[in-house]
């Protein structure tokens, strides 16, 4: 779990003192900061002291392990070691800065680490501070990246943050688009997790308090105020916590299949899929679309038209590695339910 946590409106004042601390002699501290930032009046207000540094992530792409390894190496080269590495941005900039944390100590390509409990050392001290809600990168233990031969997250206990800072005065603004596909982002994790075979108490009761956030901004409210950013972001850190301790399920599996081929992004990836699950989570899909009209959203259709056999059967072998979220969604026989057959149909809807 994540050592620190503050949360609160204009909270970001605190990082200089959060950091002081945490500093290393004069290592630097490195601030990986989403490239949306660039030539905002925001970055002044970034406490480099020293040798610190302001690196501007370019998240156009979700982070690859090759884009991991070069910050890292980078860092490496000019630096030798860092006093840590602080995740400012949506999702992609946060898994980026976990990431580049772990390979700052760990040996070869973030590439040898995408699976379950791989990373053997911990990382150089690691800061997240989301400014978009919904992934629950802030509280996961895992990192998703796109690799040479895969999609998978350096799963592991040496993961998470040391720190958070959650303030939701960084996600004000936000075009109305992005802001609903990654908060939808959230309110799958709890459909998936509170309707999945690995639920427990502990995940439940996160999972429950998130969906029922989710639900009071997406369709009580009749407009998005301040509020509604304090409730997503705390909505976004529960899905997470939720999720954390059960799995996944079927809008991620089979959008990751997307991603990896097309490069379709997280949240609309999930967006496009579950929009078509309603055999699994009837419920949570009706409710679903009937968020994306109240928001006026709208949801691609037909991403998967004229594709080859063989991109299918991409999709199809990537998502199928994702045993753990299968199983969560359909139970140990998941195989004899989602077979290769029904798994092409479904990418056909999409
Ligand atoms: N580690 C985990 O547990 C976990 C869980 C879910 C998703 N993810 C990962 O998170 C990524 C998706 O993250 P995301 O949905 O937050 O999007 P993102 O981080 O990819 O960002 C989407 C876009 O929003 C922009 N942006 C960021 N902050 C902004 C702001 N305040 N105002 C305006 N624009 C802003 C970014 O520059 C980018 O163009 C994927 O790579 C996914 O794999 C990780
Ligand atoms: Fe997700």
């Amino acid at each position: 779990m994540v050592s620190y946590v503050v949360f609160g409106r204009g909270s970001f004042a605190q990082l200089d003192e959060i950091l002081t601390p945490n500093r290393r002699q004069d290592a630097p501290m490195i601030f990986l900061v989403d490239h949306f930032f660039e030539n905002k009046t925001f970055t002044s207000r970034i406490p480099v002291r020293g040798k610190d540094k302001v690196v501007f992530a370019d998240v156009t792409h979700e982070p690859k392990t090759s884009y991991v390894d070069k910050i890292a190496q980078q860092l490496k080269d000019e630096f030798g070691t860092v006093s840590g590495i602080i995740g400012i941005g949506g999702g992609s900039v946060m898994d980026l800065a976990k990431a580049v944390s772990l390979m700052m100590n760990n040996p070869g390509s973030s590439a040898d680490y995408q699976g379950w409990d791989l990373v053997k050392k911990p990382g150089v001290y690691k800061a997240g501070i989301p400014t978009l809600s919904g992934t629950g990168a802030e509280v996961s233990r895992t990192t998703v990246l796109t690799g040479p031969t895969k999609k998978l997250g350096m799963n592991s206990d040496f993961t998470p943050f040391d720190q958070i800072i959650l303030d939701p005065e960084l996600t004000t603004n936000i075009p109305a688009n992005q802001r609903f596909y990654t908060g939808m982002d959230c309110y799958i994790h709890c459909i998936e997790s509170l309707n999945g075979t690995y639920l427990n108490e502990f995940s439940k009761s996160y999972g429950e308090k998130a969906l029922q956030l989710c639900q009071q901004v997406f369709i009580q409210k009749n407009k998005w105020d301040d509020e509604s950013d304090e409730q997503l972001m705390m909505a976004s850190y529960a899905g997470g916590m939720s999720i954390a301790y059960s799995q996944v399920g079927i809008a991620h599996a089979v959008s990751y299949g997307l991603s990896y081929l097309l490069g379709t992004k997280h949240g609309v990836g999930n967006c496009i899929v579950f929009d078509k699950l309603e055999e699994f989570y009837p419920e949570g899909v009706r409710e679903f679309k009937m968020m994306v009209e109240k928001n006026e959203i709208e949801i691609p259709q037909h991403i998967t038209r004229g594709l080859t056999d063989a991109q299918f059967d991409t999709m199809i072998d990537v998502s199928m590695g994702m045993k753990p979220l299968w199983e969560n969604a359909l139970g140990t026989g998941w195989e004899k339910i989602m077979t290769r057959d029904k798994l092409r149909a479904l990418y056909e809807l999409l």
